[in-house]
């Protein structure tokens, strides 16, 4: 009983689109009745959503029954001009189980007779049915006679969640082919269908694309991400550096379309200052290395030390940068004594003046 209702309920709304003279068919989904309908194959049959993967829906697919579809999946569309037809698309756009009438020209008929016939948009990508052909009642028109209904199209691509066509399988026609945002596309993106009904190209497939994990910045840091082993176009990942650690780099990572990272971040560490009983230049500032906070730089900074001249009583600079916790003095840098420091403060090479420029040719 559970069952079966749910069965109307899903097909009811896969045609919803029906007209209301078609409420009474759209009532059950048909079992699964093959070689009424010209079509490759049938979607994975289902009762409910759950029995398909993601994205897909257990929906009812026609002469197919409940079937595993992707209900965004289109048709091909438009279709190439009948010769003594109009085609019409009656749902407003060529996606699962939209609908679209051909009318055969006054004067033309389809071979059973009939002058107008509905296609359903299948889970396979086809319109169902046969490709319908209006021709002229006999003793009418010259023109191909009834039951000379050839089969002029090339098999479209297998059901594929990321690969979509455009445009129609009938001979002498071109389509198109296009992936899913998140994947590239791997061979030809246009295709031909020859009179002999084969393809000039081999299909072309979608390929996912994924970034690798994001470099890990060891126990420096964090990265504020659930752990995968590969990540999607889009992702964004953030990275967080503990307290004593510079971020060098933007603090959150996407992955990009060509499966790299936007950028590469790191955690940086911070320098201690090889200087102790002289004055150095830290952001501008000329301060004693222990007023430095921790006595130490950040990563990138400019620390500018005091030399003396080798022979006159000046003193020069030499500037290094703190590069992750390494910072060398300059090799003409010499750290005062404690004698020095205590006895002759202001004659320490930092507190001296500055040589003349003259003297330092
Ligand atoms: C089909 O026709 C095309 C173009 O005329 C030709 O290149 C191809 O070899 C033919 N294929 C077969 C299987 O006959
Ligand atoms: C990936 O794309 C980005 C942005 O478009 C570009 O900067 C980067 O060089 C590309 N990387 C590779 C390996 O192609
Ligand atoms: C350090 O010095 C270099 C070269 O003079 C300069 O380009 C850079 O901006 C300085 N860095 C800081 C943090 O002041």
């Amino acid at each position: 009983m559970e069952r079966s209702l749910l069965v109307a309920f899903v097909c009811v709304w896969a045609l919803s689109s029906l007209s209301a003279a078609s409420e009474d068919a759209a009532e059950q989904c048909p079992e699964r009745i093959l070689g009424n309908e010209r079509r490759q194959t049938c979607p994975k049959k289902c009762q409910q959503d759950k029995d398909c993967g993601n994205k897909r829906q257990c929906l009812c697919d026609g002469q197919c029954g409940l079937s595993c579809v992707v209900p965004g999946r289109m048709c091909p569309w438009p279709l190439p001009l009948g010769k003594h037809s109009d085609i019409v698309l009656l749902s407003p756009s060529p996606s699962f189980s939209a609908l679209l009438e051909v009318r055969c020209k006054s004067g033309y008929t389809l071979s059973n007779g009939l002058d107008t016939t509905i296609r359903r948009c299948q889970g396979d990508r086809q319109w169902s049915g046969d490709e319908p052909v209006c021709s002229a009642p006999p003793g009418g028109d010259v023109s191909a006679g009834p039951g000379l209904v050839p089969d002029v199209s090339c098999s479209l691509p297998e059901d594929d969640d990321l690969l979509s066509v455009q445009g129609s399988a009938t001979t002498g026609s071109t389509i198109k082919y296009r992936c899913a945002s998140g994947s590239v596309l791997i061979g030809n993106s246009e295709n031909i269908c020859h009179e002999n009904q084969t393809w000039q190209y081999p299909h072309p497939i979608c390929r996912r694309v994924v970034c690798p994990p994001p470099k890990e910045v060891a126990d420096r840091g964090h990265l504020v991400a659930v752990q995968r082993t590969e990540y999607d176009v889009g992702d964004t990942i953030y990275y967080l550096c503990k307290k004593t650690f510079l971020l060098d780099g933007p603090n959150q990572v996407t992955c990009l379309p060509n499966g790299t990272w936007s950028a590469e971040p790191a955690c940086r560490a911070r320098c201690p200052v090889p200087a102790q009983r002289s004055r150095v230049i830290v952001g501008g500032v000329k301060r004693w290395p222990y007023d430095l906070t921790d006595g130490v730089v950040a990563h990138g900074e400019n620390v500018t030390f005091f030399c003396k001249h080798p022979e006159k009583l000046c003193s020069f600079t030499a500037t290094e940068v703190c590069v992750d916790g390494e910072l060398k003095a300059p090799s003409c840098y010499l750290d005062p004594t404690w004698l020095q420091f205590k006895l002759y403060p202001h004659r320490l090479v930092s507190e001296i003046d500055a040589c003349d420029r003259a003297d330092l040719q």
